[in-house]
């Protein structure tokens, strides 16, 4: 058997365990970020994270999506093929922030950075902008450790906000947006980027003035 994968034969078991897993590996990348945002605001006097949110995916929805991409819903199929059951998004200020941000987490030696994609430099058809990565941290147990998955979003505020309310539409369509409201949304995602343009310009002419007084 692979050996991060937890099947003992006895799914009740396996089922806690798997969640007490997941839900100490959200606890440890939320006390990276806290730790993080600390030394940041000790050295720079800056706090650029907004807000943290995270999330355990719910049975539910962990079967929907096995049966939505054709995998068996079992346990050893939801930690192999689902790599969000574990969900940490980070808000934050500019779009500097973000890389800022995400390298600071993946240069940690037990953070292993398996997938990285990257809609701010290219966005999705509908103007969906975020950082996504998902990372791999060791979780020790009584009889060792095991790795366990987390995505990790990183966006800034502006695009947080057109995400949420899209994810609302979405969600209020199941799914059969009209045509007119995802073009008003995309048309709204390009204003929305020149926003976070606009801010981070400004933000970096604050700057300069910072450094001339
Ligand atoms: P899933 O979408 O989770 O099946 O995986 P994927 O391979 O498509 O990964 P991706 O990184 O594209 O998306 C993962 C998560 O990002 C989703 O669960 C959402 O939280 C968020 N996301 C991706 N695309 C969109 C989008 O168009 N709108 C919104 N609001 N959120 C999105
Ligand atoms: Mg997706």
């Amino acid at each position: 058997m692979d050996r991060d994968l937890i099947a003992t034969g006895d799914e009740v078991r396996d089922w806690e365990t798997l969640m007490l897993l997941y839900n100490s590996a959200l606890k440890e990348i939320n006390t990276k970020i806290e730790i993080l945002r600390d030394e940041f605001e000790n050295t720079n006097h800056y706090n650029p994270i907004e807000h943290v949110t995270s999330r355990l995916k719910t049975a539910q929805s962990i079967v929907r999506k096995l049966k939505n991409e054709g995998h068996e819903t079992d346990l050893v199929s939801m930690q192999r093929y689902i790599s969000d059951i574990a969900g940490v998004r980070i808000v934050c200020s500019f779009t500097s922030d973000i890389y800022k941000i995400a390298d600071m987490i993946s240069s940690q030696d037990d953070v292993n950075v398996l997938v990285i994609k990257n809609y701010i430099a290219s966005p999705k058809p509908n103007g969906y902008k975020s950082y996504h990565m998902i990372v791999s941290i060791p979780i020790f147990l009584s009889d060792g450790p095991r790795n366990v998955k987390v995505e990790i979003q990183i966006r800034t505020i502006a695009m947080d906000f057109w995400a949420t309310l899209e994810h609302k539409i979405h969600y209020k369509f199941e799914g059969n947006t009209p045509k007119v409201i995802t073009d008003e949304l995309t048309e709204v995602a390009a204003m929305i980027n020149t926003i976070d343009e606009r801010m981070q310009a400004l933000n970096d002419t604050v700057k300069s003035f910072n450094a001339t007084t």
